[in-house]
């Protein structure tokens, strides 16, 4: 088994090969460690950037072996590895986070029982295996609701917006014969979110609370900080400390969160990985959401998750994005990232731009707009 601290040159196994990933491997490398990636794609962004790649699904035994065998600590960027898999690897190295906290995550309703039996608020929700089962639940929560697969859902994919009873057939008819959740549709007033990073030894270094604004359901704009009422963001970090050690974390997690029109904050879902919502920390804070993802996994000292600017990130997504890519490199004051994707299909993450402000300056929502004018 891993020594921890790892030294120097050791090597950090990666499950899967996005833009997270190569992201991590980055900031890995900057530290002194290699990366070795386990993805199904080849040529994968987080690949392009590391020491070595395994290329395989995330279930063959034997590949699963290889790689656990050529690292010496196992980590994600990817959560959707079978239980047996996570067994598998578990056995052979360390994995962090560990696969009780994967398979948390990787339901929705173990992470909703999870969240609401620590104590943490979500949006009302019920089980749904039948089209009974969802009358009785929408009977019980109302309209409109959001119908949703327990797993592998991302970016919006595998949801459906209950709006009249006349919907709920279809919805069901399109998303079964998967497992179903049912939750309550909350009509935020903004959505936010916190990435905090746990050692082994229970430190914690969260970054500030930041807003999410989504379009189509896929992040398109963060603003760090979130501008929300102290009682708010006071609430949403004691939400990610109480989430990150419920969960006995070692690593990285993402809290997405609603805050309602009340400035009630709800738990949406978890992520124990880097975060997109956690992209501007790599321009705006000492050390990134990658490096602490890094560090918290390695067994590194674990610094303080401050910021020296404020920030706005902004997503390129699919065709429409990666068209804006020669205006963010040619814009003065955009940082900008590219992910090193062949294909820009429609929704797909080909890369993002920062904007820093000075500490406290981060502007109105006319200002933002006026900062990414060059993207218009
Ligand atoms: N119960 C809900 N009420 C209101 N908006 C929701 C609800 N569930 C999802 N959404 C919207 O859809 C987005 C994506 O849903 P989420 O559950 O986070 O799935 P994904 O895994 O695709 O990120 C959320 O960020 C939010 O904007
Ligand atoms: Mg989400």
């Amino acid at each position: 088994m891993a020594n921890f601290p790892l030294p120097p040159n050791a090597t950090v196994g990666l499950v899967g090969g996005g833009q997270l990933g190569r992201m991590s491997a980055l900031a890995a490398a900057r530290l002194g460690y290699r990366c070795h990636i386990l993805t199904r794609e080849t040529d994968s962004p987080a690949a392009q950037v590391s020491h070595a790649v395994t290329i395989s699904d995330y279930h063959d035994p034997v590949s699963l072996r290889a790689f656990a065998n050529a690292v010496d600590v196992i980590s994600f960027e990817f959560e959707n590895v079978s239980a047996e898999g996570l067994d598998l690897l578990a056995a052979m190295k360390p994995v962090r986070p560990a696969p009780s906290v994967l398979r948390i995550s990787q339901d929705r309703v173990a992470e909703k029982s999870f969240l609401n039996g620590a104590g943490v608020a979500t949006a009302p929700w019920a089980e749904v295996h039948t089209l009974t089962d969802l009358e009785a639940s929408v009977q019980r929560l109302g309209l409109p609701a959001v119908l949703k697969t327990t797993r592998l859902g991302y970016d919006g994919k595998g949801q459906a917006m209950l709006r009249a009873p006349a919907d709920l057939a279809p919805a069901f008819e399109r998303l079964s014969p998967k497992p179903l959740v049912l939750e309550g549709f909350v009509d935020f007033a903004c959505e936010i979110s916190v990435v905090i990073a746990r050692g082994a030894d229970g430190t914690m270094s969260a970054f500030d609370t930041v807003e999410n604004r989504h379009s189509h359901h896929i992040l398109d704009l963060t603003l760090a900080p979130a501008r929300i009422a102290p009682a708010v963001d006071a609430a949403a970090q004691a939400i990610a400390r109480r989430v990150a050690e419920a969960l006995d974390l070692v690593g990285l997690l993402a809290v997405e969160m609603f805050v309602d029109a009340q400035g009630q904050v709800l738990v949406n879902e978890i992520a124990p990985r880097p975060h997109n919502s956690g992209h501007w920390t790599i321009d705006a804070c000492p050390a990134s959401q990658f490096e602490l993802h890094i560090r918290s996994i390695a067994g590194l000292p674990l610094p303080p998750a401050v910021r020296h600017s404020d920030a706005v990130m902004k997503n390129l997504i699919g065709p429409e994005g990666l068209a804006l890519w020669p205006k963010a490199l040619a814009a003065p004051g955009l940082i900008p990232h590219l992910y090193g994707k062949d294909g820009a299909t429609p929704g797909r993450k080909m890369g993002h731009v920062t904007r820093l402000f000075p500490r406290g300056a981060l502007p109105g929502d006319l200002g933002i707009e006026d900062a990414l004018r060059a993207l218009a």
